[in-house]
């Protein structure tokens, strides 16, 4: 397989001061000054990089994105969670979701070749290869992550089943056929060009045989563009995806719909858990993550929570084969 070669075009020392313009969960006029580690380097990923992609590498590059994250999170997930119940903490239900995704897929074995794309700090893949014994390459643009993810993987002695590479997406750095299954979490929101990520999806899976398994924060079937439209704002995204959008991209490469397990529920349950887990830990947080920040990320939750409710969103675990 073909590695992706990053090749740096600037430096970025420390000191160095990038302006944040959105998140996942944050809202748009949010601007702090970021500063990225010493001798941490900012590549042109690609030249063709899209401005929705450069965004959303700036912002998980961020060291008060990164800081929450880990902090929430724990350092392994950072997607929606399945709460069986009330008392199952954030980590927990997010592994849970990992597992439900992976029980899709028949006759996953140490021979699944897999894609992660939008890896985050790589606890799906980590959580798959100790799982099966597969391998699995992390795609993620975030280097920041990516330097968590491969620290995390080495101290758990998975360096010889786990590649992280520095990449995006929508242009895939890999030859065709390489892969059984593709895998995202949550990832998916951050493109505006999600035909070409289902296109190359399609070029890098082996051509027969292979599985699609995803989930992503999606406008629900029927949805209002008139109450969308401040969420899009705030994300700084043009559309969502959705259900019947995934469908029919995938149905265009030659999938079959095998499944799509909806969980609107969790959605909303989950972010109400992430609001509530940052009151529980507003003093140590506040010692890393500035206070304004932190406003920002529970407005931003606020929103995610209401499109829910109203049925606005909607987020499940697809799963195409082909
Ligand atoms: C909400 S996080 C989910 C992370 C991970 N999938 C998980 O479940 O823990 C979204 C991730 O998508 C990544 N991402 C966003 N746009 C991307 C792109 N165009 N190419 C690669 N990764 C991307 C971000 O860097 C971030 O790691």
């Amino acid at each position: 397989m073909k590695r992706f070669r990053w090749r740096p075009k600037m430096k970025f020392g420390l000191g160095v001061l990038v302006r944040l313009a959105f998140a996942h969960c944050v809202s748009r006029p949010f601007l702090p000054e970021v500063h990225l580690s010493s001798g941490m380097t900012r590549s042109a990923m690609n030249k063709s990089e899209s401005s929705s992609v450069a965004t959303a590498r700036t912002y998980y590059n961020s060291s008060p994105a990164d800081k929450f994250y880990f902090a929430i999170w724990g350092g392994n997930d950072i997607h929606i969670g399945l709460y069986d119940s009330p008392t199952d903490s954030i980590a927990e239900a997010s592994q849970r979701t990992i597992k439900r995704m992976a029980e899709t897929v028949p006759n996953f074995s140490s021979n699944t070749r897999v894609l992660d794309l939008g890896a985050g700090y790589g606890g799906s893949a980590r959580w798959l290869a100790h799982r099966y014994g597969c391998k699995v390459t992390c795609l993620n643009l975030s280097e920041v992550q990516n330097e968590r993810n491969r620290l995390v993987t080495n101290k758990e002695k998975l360096d010889h089943l786990i590649d992280v590479v520095d990449g995006d997406f929508e242009h895939l750095p890999f030859e065709n056929g390489s892969f059984d299954l593709i895998w995202s979490q949550d990832s998916f929101l951050h493109s505006s060009k999600r035909k070409a990520v289902v296109s190359e999806i399609s070029r890098v899976l082996v051509p027969e045989g292979g599985d699609v398994v995803f989930t992503d924060p999606m406008a629900a079937a029927n949805a209002s563009e008139e109450k969308l439209g401040p969420i899009k704002q705030r994300l700084s995204i043009d559309t969502f995806g959705s259900q019947a959008f995934y469908e029919q991209e995938f149905r265009r490469h030659g999938f079959e719909v095998v499944s799509f397990k909806g969980h609107r529920d969790q959605l909303t349950l989950h972010y109400s858990r992430v609001l509530k887990a940052i009151e529980g830990q507003k003093e140590a947080l506040a010692k890393d993550v500035p206070a304004d920040y932190i406003e920002h990320i529970k407005a931003g939750l606020r929103n995610w929570i209401v499109g829910g409710q109203e049925e606005q969103l909607d987020w499940g675990i697809h799963h195409f084969r082909r």
